[in-house]
C-alpha cells in the first residue's frame, strides 16, 4: 500500500512544481519582454533554440540508429577495424563551422546594440544606480532626486542608468526589462533599456551577483509609468511634503522620534532634514508613503510590515545595517515602531487636515 503511494506519489510531487516553475508568464519571466533589449535578448535565444534543435534530432537519431543497429548480437566477432574517413571529417568540420556562424553573427550584433555606451539625448531618463549591500539607490542627476529601491520610469522612453557600487560587486536585473549588468566599485558602467508602449506596470528586479549575507533579499522594483503619472512622482520629489502638524497624532509622535532615536543619522528625508548633516550611505526615505515596498523589495509597504521591520530588521533581513533600537522586551517598542511607521508613511502623502512644510524647490 505504501510502495504503491510512493510509486505514484512521488513522480508528482517530484514533477509538480518543476512544472509550477514552467510557466512563461511570471512576473520575473524572460520570456515575456516588455522592452525592446528584453525582446532582442529573448529573439537571440529562441534563435539558438531553434538551430540547436535539428543538431539535436540529427546527432541523438544517428546516434539511437547505429546503437540498434549496431548492438552486439550473440556469436558476433569483432568487426573489421578502420582509420580515418576524409569525407566524414570534412563534413563534421564544415557543418560546426556553419553552425557557430549562424549563432556568433547575430550574438555580436546583438551584444553591440545593448552593450554599447549611448550618448543621451534630452528625451532619455538618466539614472546613477547604487548598489548598496543589501539595497538600490537611484538618483536622478537631471532632476535632483535621489531614491531607494524604487526605480520609476515613464513609458516608451528610454532609460540610460549609469551602474557603480558602494562596497562590492553586485548585478542589476530586471528579467522583462534588461540586464545583467555588473556594478563594480569605481567603474562607470551602463546599461541602457526601453519600454513597449503598452507596458506601463511594475517589474520586479533583483541582484543577480553573489554579494555575500542578503543578496537573495537585494530586491528592486521598476515602476513603469504614464508620462503624466511619472511626471507627477518627479514633481512629487522636488517638493517634498513633510506633515509637521497632523491630525493623527501617531504621526506627529513618530516626527519626534525619527530624530529622537537616531534615525535621520543615517538616513535623509527630503524637505525634513534640510539643513541637517546626516551619516549619508543609508536608503534615502524622501515620500517613503509613495512606495510600493520596504526593506528593499522584500516586505511590502504596510504599517505592520514597516513597524516590525524598524522594530527588529534583522529577522526580516539578516546582516543588514539597520541597528536594533529596542530591546524585544521594551514595553515601548511596538507603539513606538507603530508611530514611526505611521510618520514615514506619510511622507509624500496629502493629509487635508495636516500643515505641510513643502519646499518651492529641489528637496534633496
Ligand atoms: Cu547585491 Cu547580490
Amino acid at each position: 500500500m505504501h510502495m504503491r503511494w510512493l510509486r505514484r506519489g512521488l513522480p508528482v510531487a517530484v514533477l509538480a512544481p518543476l512544472l509550477a516553475s514552467c510557466s512563461l508568464q511570471g512576473p520575473q519571466s524572460v520570456f515575456s519582454p516588455a522592452g525592446s533589449i528584453a525582446q532582442g535578448q529573448l529573439d537571440l535565444f529562441m534563435w539558438t533554440w531553434y538551430l540547436s534543435i535539428p543538431v539535436m534530432v540529427v546527432v541523438f537519431g544517428i546516434l539511437i540508429y547505429v546503437v540498434f543497429k549496431f548492438r552486439q548480437r550473440k556469436g558476433d566477432k569483432l568487426p573489421e577495424q578502420s582509420h580515418g574517413n576524409p569525407m566524414v571529417e570534412v563534413v563534421l568540420v564544415i557543418v560546426p563551422v556553419i553552425i557557430i556562424v549562424l549563432v556568433a553573427v547575430p550574438t555580436i550584433r546583438s551584444v553591440f546594440a545593448t552593450q554599447s555606451h549611448v550618448v543621451p539625448t534630452g528625451d532619455d531618463v538618466v539614472v546613477n544606480v547604487v548598489g548598496h549591500q543589501w539595497w538600490w539607490s537611484f538618483e536622478y542627476p537631471d532632476l535632483g532626486i535621489t531614491t531607494a529601491n524604487e526605480l520609476h520610469v515613464p513609458v516608451g522612453k528610454r532609460v540610460i542608468l549609469h551602474l557603480n557600487s558602494a562596497d562590492v560587486v553586485h548585478a542589476f536585473w530586471v528579467p522583462r526589462l534588461a540586464g545583467k549588468v555588473d556594478l563594480i566599485p569605481n567603474q562607470d558602467n551602463q546599461l541602457w533599456f526601453d519600454t513597449n508602449d503598452d507596458s506601463v506596470g511594475i517589474y520586479p528586479g533583483q541582484c543577480a551577483e553573489l554579494c555575500l549575507g542578503a543578496h537573495a533579499y537585494m530586491r528592486f522594483r521598476v515602476v513603469v509609468s504614464e508620462q503624466a503619472d511619472y511626471d507627477t512622482w518627479v514633481t512629487a520629489f522636488q517638493k517634498p511634503m513633510v506633515q509637521t502638524v497632523s491630525s493623527d497624532p501617531l504621526i506627529t509622535q513618530g516626527r519626534q522620534l525619527v530624530a529622537t532615536k537616531g534615525c535621520l543619522g543615517c538616513h535623509n528625508i527630503g524637505n525634513y532634514t534640510q539643513g541637517m548633516t546626516y551619516g549619508g550611505d543609508s536608503p534615502d526615505l524622501t515620500n517613503f508613503g509613495l512606495r510600493h515596498t520596504v526593506a528593499a523589495g522584500v516586505l511590502d509597504a504596510t504599517p505592520e510590515n514597516v513597524a516590525a521591520w524598524i522594530a527588529d530588521p534583522q529577522s526580516v533581513k539578516s546582516g543588514n545595517l539597520m541597528p536594533t533600537l529596542w530591546e524585544a522586551n521594551d514595553p515601548n517598542r511596538d507603539q513606538e515602531t507603530a508611530a514611526i511607521a505611521a510618520f514615514l508613511l506619510s511622507l509624500g502623502v496629502q493629509d487635508s487636515n495636516s500643515a505641510l512644510a513643502q519646499a518651492s524647490t529641489g528637496g534633496n
